[in-house]
This record gives structure tokens, sequence and C-alpha cells, in this order.
């Protein structure tokens, strides 16, 4: 069967993650977490001391780390020059780092060429903010995953309790509204939905609900022989 890829973008919470992995796993296909990679390129430079914001540090450096990503059993693991930091990703302040730095054009740059190389090798599915406008424009299907502000930190939080982080709701709400307010207005690849992306607004669905959308999508794109429902 040839090679296809799919496109999900949208802001954070609103579940990308999860149905990409679904997705993938339905279809047989691989993941892509591209967020990952921008939240190991931050966890490595808080631990050399540089803040994720500044840029002339950030670029000065910047050839002195690989980033690179195996997927493994136990799913996909970041790397940052040979050493695992997938444990590292989830923190509010890698979180809040990986929006700075991802603001940096000669990042982006650096991190869009190793996504897109990732994604010459097998039929993908890929998630993050600028799949199906960058990275990968002529996606075979492209999804524009998003909820209200308020579901999407419900979520989080929720994540957050599970893991016993000692955290608000208002905070992590908080948190929502600046990396959103930070992936929308950035000069460079911010967060949009491409025009033919489909939009999926999973206010008021469940995960299965958000899932079924997308396989009936790609279903009707005819993008694979037979899709397996859930
Ligand atoms: O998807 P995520 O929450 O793990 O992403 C973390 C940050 O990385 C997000 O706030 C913006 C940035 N990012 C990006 O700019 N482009 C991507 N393709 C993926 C993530």
């Amino acid at each position: 069967m040839r090679q296809y890829t799919i496109a999900i973008d949208g802001p954070s919470g609103a579940g990308k993650s999860t149905s990409a992995r679904a997705l993938a796993e339905k279809l047989k296909i691989a993941y892509l977490d591209t967020g990952a990679m921008y939240r190991a390129l931050a966890v490595a430079l808080l631990a050399d001391g540089i803040s994720p914001k500044d840029a002339e540090k950030v670029k000065e450096l910047l050839p002195k780390y690989t980033i690179e990503v195996c997927f493994t059993e136990q799913g996909q693991r970041s790397l940052v020059n040979g050493i695992d930091q997938t444990d590292k990703l989830y923190s509010g302040e890698a979180s809040m780092g990986a929006s700075d730095v991802s603001k940096h054009p000669f990042v982006r740059q650096y991190l869009v060429g190793e996504q897109r190389r990732i994604a010459e090798t097998t039929s993908f599915v890929l998630d993050g903010r600028d799949i199906g406008t960058v990275v990968l424009p002529e996606a075979d299907v492209k999804f524009f995953l998003t909820a209200s502000p308020e579901a999407r930190a419900k979520r989080r939080w929720l994540d957050f309790q599970k893991k016993a982080e000692p955290i608000t709701l208002e905070q992590v709400l908080q948190d929502i509204n600046k990396r959103d307010k930070q992936d929308t207005e950035r000069e460079v690849s911010p967060l949009r939905r491409a025009e033919d992306a489909y939009l999926i607004d999973s206010t008021d669905l469940s995960f299965e609900e958000v899932l079924a959308a997308m396989l009936e999508i790609i279903e009707e794109k005819k993008i694979v022989a037979y899709v397996e429902k859930i």
C-alpha cells in the first residue's frame, strides 16, 4: 500500500496526542508527537541553565544539540544528545519552555526538517501546531482539533491529578491561555487551521466520538482500503 500522512493540529489540551496515538494504532501506522521534540529541547536548555526565551544564546548553542526520537513498545522516546528526556517533558516548566523555544525561527527550521525527514520513512500520523500548514502541507488528511479553553484546562488538570501534581484548575487554565496566546500570535508558523483541515470541536465529544469522526473522514477520503471501526 502507498505511504500516507495524517496531520493533527490544534491548541494544547484539545486531545491531539491521545487521538493521534489511537488513530495510528487503528491504522497500524506510526505516530510522531512533534511537541515532544520542542519539549525535549526546552528541557535540555533549562538543565544547562539557558532560558528557552534567550534567542541569541539558543541560536549560538543549537548546533550543539542533536534531537532524535525513537519508537519503542512504550511509545516515542525523545533524546537530546543521546540522553532520553521523555520522563521530564510534561512539567509546567517544560510546557512553557517548549512554547518559548518554539518561537525562534532557527529552532523551527531545524525541527521541521527533522520531522519531514522522519515522516518520509513510512506512513505517519503527526500532531503539533503547524503540521498541516508548514511541515506537511501535502498531508493526505488534515484535522484541526480544538475545544473550549475551559474543557481543555479541565482535561489537563485531571491528568495532573492522576500524577498527584499540586496545581489548581485556575492555574492550568491560566497556563493554557498564556500558551494559546503565544502559540497563535508568534510570527513564525503560528497555530492556525489549514484551509483544507477538517475542524473537530471536542468540547462536548468523548474520546471515542473524536476517533470515530476521524476514522469516518479517512474512510470517506479512501486513503486506506478498509478502516476497522471502533
Ligand atoms: O503539543 P505540545 O503541547 O506537546 O507542544 C508543546 C509546545 O511546542 C507548544 O506550546 C508549541 C510548540 N509546538 C510547536 O510550536 N509546533 C509543533 N509542531 C508542536 C509543538
